[in-house]
């Protein structure tokens, strides 16, 4: 209990809140823009996955609360966190060097912070809610049929036959705009600067900045977050420029052809 309560009031409690929250929520963005990759699937395949997630009920709901708790503690943790570093300022003698550094970094990572904050805001209204603003994006979001069994690494998800949400087109549809793309490529921009700069910081925490792997694993965190920005940005990308086309068929393909 006293553990538990030290994570909270203890700096080196919040600091070591703030890497495990984090690492929950890397956790969660790689595993959906694992998932948001199947756009380049047959439409079935994003749908059946949405589907499915959607399907989970009362799992779903805990996962949601669980990842909401995490957003809450890392935000809550930086903010205090913040706070401290200020006061302690005055009464602690940095090099100046590594001092500015570290307070350009920090200043980095809150304006970050706030802008996917921002963001996920926007794409909850966006995707979530389906709420655009567009009437064209509205009025395309009528159920579709799955035609395939729909299968991800082996295990069954959905089966042809199922009346599903048309997630393919709405993310098609919500890309083509210019303005909601590039805000989207600008947050997920932020947000991997974002992961980068953080799991640096997490790797002080662990005190794993010393150890002799110290510079591979620091190279392997940069190009996961590379990887990571350039997946992101496939998808509106792709979109945007039509250098991917929706299927024929589709509500998106039709809507498009029509707007042409
Ligand atoms: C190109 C990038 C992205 C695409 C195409 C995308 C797509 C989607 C879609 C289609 C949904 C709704 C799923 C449904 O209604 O079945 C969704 C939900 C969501 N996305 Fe994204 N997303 C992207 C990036 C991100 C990023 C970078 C974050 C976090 C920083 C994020 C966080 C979320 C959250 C929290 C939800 C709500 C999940 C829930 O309903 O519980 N997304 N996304």
């Amino acid at each position: 209990m006293n553990l538990f309560r030290n994570l909270f009031t203890s700096s080196i409690g919040r600091k070591f809140l703030m890497a495990i929250t984090g690492l929950v929520l890397v956790g969660f963005v790689t595993g959906h823009l694992v998932g948001n990759l199947q756009i380049f699937a047959h439409p079935d395949q994003i749908n059946g996955y949405a589907h499915f997630v959607q399907g989970l009920g009362p799992a779903l709901w805990g996962i949601r609360l669980f990842l909401l708790a995490c957003v809450a503690i890392h935000i809550w943790a930086a903010v205090v966190l913040t706070i401290e570093s200020r006061t302690a300022q005055g009464s602690v003698s940095y090099g100046v060097k590594k001092w500015l550094r570290a307070s350009i970094a920090s200043r980095y990572m809150r304006m970050s912070g706030f802008v996917v904050l921002a963001f996920i805001l926007y794409h909850l209204a966006h995707f979530t809610l389906g709420f655009t603003g567009s009437e064209t994006f509205k009025g395309t979001l009528d159920p579709v049929i799955l035609q395939h069994d729909v299968r991800e690494f082996g295990i069954p998800l959905a089966t042809a036959g199922t009346e599903v949400h048309d997630v393919y087109s709405m993310v098609f549809l919500g890309f083509a705009n210019p303005l909601v793309s590039l805000f989207y490529i600008v947050a997920v921009g932020l947000l991997s600067v974002h992961l980068w700069h953080g799991t640096e910081s997490l790797f002080q925490t662990f005190g794993w900045r010393n150890g002799k792997w110290e510079i591979g694993l620091r190279r392997v965190v940069a190009v996961f977050c590379l990887l990571y920005f350039l997946g992101n940005l496939a998808i509106p990308g792709a979109i945007l420029t039509g250098l991917v086309e929706p299927a024929a068929g589709t509500a998106a393909a039709a809507e498009l052809i029509a707007q042409r």
